[in-house]
């Protein structure tokens, strides 16, 4: 079945534990939140601290950690530490990625490897069996509320077809409109930022996707 992973970054920062009391409480499996450096892409957002008082406050809801910065290898274990349940980096970062992945898995935490619009599934075809979740970047990473790119749909194909078994997640522009096709193309853990924060029956809609 599919698994819903609502983005904080379409929360009202002020009031996140309300907002995303709402979203666990509707049914969402995991909560989705994305660490960017301003470097790695064009924004700052939180760091390991957000994850603490997450985990704390929702011990039973999985937080998926979403890496969007460069030099990785510096806090994989901070953030594994303070309750990461996935640790997603993105392979476009000059790092030695394979032992991040290893270093990842080591700590008991799901290695999750991210590739950008840009970026072709061939170029990690040999990091897959270190890998428990392929992200694929359905907008550029940096920004909610972007336009869906449905060209990705393709890389989730192509996944399947190298005999990847693991979990495929896809991340940007993701609503009720595009779920069923990326479901048809082998979808596991839709992350869905605007959409989930915005909707008014998050309960009903997560029930519907569930049977998509
Ligand atoms: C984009 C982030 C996403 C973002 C998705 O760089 O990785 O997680 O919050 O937001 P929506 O669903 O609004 O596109
Ligand atoms: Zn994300």
């Amino acid at each position: 079945m599919i698994k819903i992973a609502p983005s904080v970054l379409a929360a009202d920062i002020l009031n996140m534990e309300r907002d995303v009391r709402r979203v666990i409480e509707a049914g969402a499996d995991w909560i989705h939140l994305d660490v960017m450096d301003a470097h790695f892409v064009p924004n700052l957002s939180y760091g390991p601290a957000l994850v603490e008082e997450l985990h704390d406050r929702f011990p039973d809801t999985p937080i998926d950690v979403h890496l969007m910065m460069d030099n990785p290898q510096y806090y994989i274990d901070t953030f594994c530490r303070v309750g990461a349940s996935c640790l997603t980096i993105h392979t476009e970062v000059s790092a030695d990625v394979s032992d991040i992945l290893r270093r990842i898995r080591a700590h008991g935490v799901m290695a999750g490897l991210a590739i950008k619009p840009g970026t072709p599934v061939e170029m990690i075809r040999d990091l897959l069996p270190l890998t428990d979740m392929v992200l694929v970047m359905t907008v550029e990473p940096g920004f909610g509320g972007q336009k869906f790119n449905a060209g990705m749909m393709a890389k989730l194909t192509e996944l399947r077809k190298m005999g990847y078994v693991g979990l495929i997640e896809c991340d940007g522009g993701l609503s009720m409109d595009n779920l069923p096709e990326l479901r048809a193309h082998g979808l596991d853990v839709a992350v869905m930022g605007t959409y989930m924060f915005t909707t008014q029956t998050p309960a009903e809609d997560i029930q519907r996707m569930r049977l998509m």
